[in-house]
Order: C-alpha cells, then sequence, then structure tokens
C-alpha cells in the first residue's frame, strides 16, 4: 500500500469482520437463569445461562414473527417468546413446541431454528463467534460450531488475579483500534504525575514483526522514564523486563511483561457494537503485587484512569470526524495503523474472493517516533 495514501482510502469503510470471537458482556453480569440484550456487530443477541450456568446467545428476535426474545420467559432450558409461546432449546434454538398446532397439523417443528451462535466463557467476559453471513433467504439452521476456541488471555502461573474494566466508544472500531495502537497521543492524552509528562517526550525506537494476521512490538525493556516500570524492576529484582505487545485480527491487543517470576498480562478488544459505536474491554491477569489487599483495586484505577482519557478524547474526536473531514496517516507513528487497516483490507479480500491472505507486513522493521 503506498505510504501516502489519506485515512479515507485505507479505510473499509467502517466494514466489521465477521468469522471471529467477540467479548460480548462482562460475565458477572448475567446469572444463572437470567438473560440479557447485547448487540454485537450490529446483531441483536440475547445472552443468557442456563442451570448449569452454562452461557448460550440467540439472535434477539423470534423466527416467527419477530418478537426479541428477550421479552420471553426463560426457565433456565428454553426460552418460550412472549408472542405466541413458541419454545426454543436455549442453546441450539431448535423450536421445541408451537402450542397453536393442533395434532392433524403436521408441521415439523424441530426443522425450525432461532438463529444462535457459539458463545463461551472466557476470563471474565462471556464471547460470541460471530460467524460471516449466510446467504440471502437461507433462514436458520443449527449453529456451525466456530472454528477455534474464543481468544484467552496468557497465564505464566497456577494463582494470579483478574480484572477488567470497560467504556463505550462513541465511534467506529476503526477509529477505536488505530486509537488503541497509536503511540503519539501519549504525552498529550495521558498526563499523569506518577506516570508521565509532556516534557518526558523523547525519540523512540521499536522493533516490529510480523505474526499471523497481526504484528508484534518485540520483546526489550521498556522505556526507563515510567515510574511504574522503575518500581516494577526494583520490586521483582529482575535485570530486565521483557514487554510483547501483539497485535491480531480483528481486535486483540494482548501485551505480555514478564520480570523475574512475576508476570503481567493484558487482553484488550475493541468490539463493534454499531457502524459508529464500540466498545473497548480491558483484561488484565498478574500474579504481581498478589499480596496486596487492595492490588486489584489499584490496577483498575490505574487502567481506568488511561481508558476515561482515551474515551473522553475520542468523544471529543467524534465531532470532528461528524463532518468527514480529510485524514491522513503519517510515518513512523501512524505505521500501525496502516498495518492494521492492511491486515483487515487483506482479511476482507481473503473472504470476498478467496486465495491466500495477503500479509501487510513483509518483514521485520524498526519504527523510530517520538512520544
Ligand atoms: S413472534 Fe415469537 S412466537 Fe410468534
Ligand atoms: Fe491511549
Amino acid at each position: 500500500m503506498p505510504d501516502d495514501l489519506p485515512l479515507q482510502s485505507q479505510t473499509p469503510d467502517a466494514l466489521m469482520l465477521f468469522g471471529f470471537w467477540y467479548r460480548a458482556l462482562p460475565a458477572n453480569q448475567l446469572g444463572r437463569g437470567e438473560l440479557a440484550k447485547a448487540m454485537l456487530l450490529e446483531q441483536p443477541l440475547v445472552l443468557g445461562r442456563d442451570q448449569q450456568n452454562q452461557p448460550f446467545a440467540l439472535r434477539d428476535a423470534c423466527p416467527h414473527r419477530g418478537m426479541p426474545l428477550s421479552c420471553g420467559h426463560f426457565d433456565g432450558q428454553q426460552i418460550e417468546c412472549s408472542y405466541h409461546g413458541w419454545r426454543f432449546d436455549a442453546h441450539s434454538g431448535q423450536c421445541q413446541l408451537i402450542p397453536s398446532l393442533v395434532p392433524e397439523q403436521n408441521l415439523k417443528v424441530d426443522r425450525i431454528y432461532a438463529g444462535s451462535y457459539p458463545c463461551e466463557e472466557r476470563d471474565d467476559f462471556i464471547w460470541v463467534f460471530i460467524p460471516d453471513p449466510s446467504p440471502a433467504g437461507a433462514g436458520f439452521a443449527k449453529p456451525a460450531p466456530a472454528p477455534a476456541p474464543a481468544p484467552e488471555i496468557p497465564k505464566f502461573s497456577e494463582h494470579y488475579k483478574l480484572a477488567y474494566l470497560t467504556a463505550d466508544l462513541p465511534c467506529s472500531v476503526d477509529h477505536g483500534i488505530i486509537g488503541l495502537m497509536d503511540p503519539a497521543h501519549g504525552p498529550f492524552v495521558h498526563q499523569a504525575w506518577w506516570w508521565r509528562s509532556q516534557k518526558s517526550i523523547h525519540e523512540k525506537q521499536k522493533n516490529f514483526e510480523p505474526i499471523p494476521y497481526g504484528f508484534r512490538m518485540s520483546a526489550h525493556t521498556p522505556s526507563s522514564n515510567s515510574a511504574p516500570y522503575k518500581l516494577l524492576r526494583l520490586y521483582a529484582d529482575a535485570d530486565s523486563i521483557s514487554t510483547t505487545i501483539d497485535f491480531v485480527l480483528p481486535n486483540l491487543r494482548s501485551e505480555i511483561i514478564r520480570a523475574g517470576k512475576y508476570w503481567f498480562s493484558s487482553l484488550t478488544t475493541v468490539t463493534p457494537i454499531t457502524r459508529s459505536q464500540c466498545r473497548i474491554d480491558v483484561v488484565a491477569a498478574w500474579n504481581l503485587f498478589r499480596w496486596i489487599p487492595f492490588g486489584p483495586q489499584l490496577l483498575k484505577f490505574v487502567f481506568a484512569k488511561f481508558v476515561e482519557q482515551d474515551r473522553r478524547t475520542m468523544e471529543l474526536q467524534s465531532e470532528g470526524l461528524k463532518h468527514n473531514p480529510h485524514l491522513m496517516l503519517i510515518d513512523d507513528a501512524d505505521r500501525p495503523a496502516k498495518w492494521y487497516f492492511g491486515l483487515k483490507n487483506a482479511m476482507l479480500e481473503v473472504k470476498k474472493n478467496g486465495g491466500e491472505f495477503r500479509h501487510p507486513v513483509s518483514g521485520p522493521v524498526t519504527l523510530r517516533w517520538r512520544s
């Protein structure tokens, strides 16, 4: 892709990537025997948990006449639509009963399905697999299983803590994602006395390499100008700290920090809700400071501050984006954003025309910027 393309021609018009797992809801927002609504990629969902606590996801529309199934009654196993009482198995979506049928009417009830999605609980979140759209008029059938299990945060010891936080962003998933990987906004957006100030801006050089469907910022000792890292090195009594940051399609940013026997690992996702709305979910696991009673709260406080700064920035940015201004991506600070669009376009191309995935990053590369 030429380097000087304006942003518009690199943006696939806020198209969303189907055929992937997405985070739908924090797991603690869904109790046993309960239903909850969610929206992913403009698809309304009803989520629930059966009596065994197993989560499930159905399209929130009855296949009869479209009544949201979330308005129905759930007995822990089947959902009964509130309009005409059709009953559906919560996991498969298969119709179990149509109350209006008389014995002589031999409609094959079990051939009718409410739309259902593969659904898994992972690291405090309910994940839903959103498949590629089926051909128009195909109707619903038994859902195909997901090709792979839902993504999981890498963990490096048996005991660890886990915390999450989540924020709605009033922008397309593309702006959410490139905002997340953009290194140059740090000194301007994320100022805090205990982190860094605008004055600490300095030249940086980082090594990147391609990985399947994504790219990696290779292991290195993180910037020494931030207090938390200094503290960590002291505390862990480790000679070096290694950090790896991966981005992988469709929306996964994982960061792993290791210092001696201590580790911190996070998986951040930016999930398309609609074309113009997305949500950021940060889930972190760690075995650092496990003995501090306020560890998770402290960490949550720090993260919440960052995420709130990003959210607020994107809220303001969305004002500017409303009227379709001309935008640009520059080297090297916006190169990861260019790669993101390259990856996404390559994926859309494969989905449309088949063939091989054309990775936009051909080999290891060093990027330089000031931040
Ligand atoms: S709309 Fe659901 S049973 Fe008729
Ligand atoms: Fe940020």
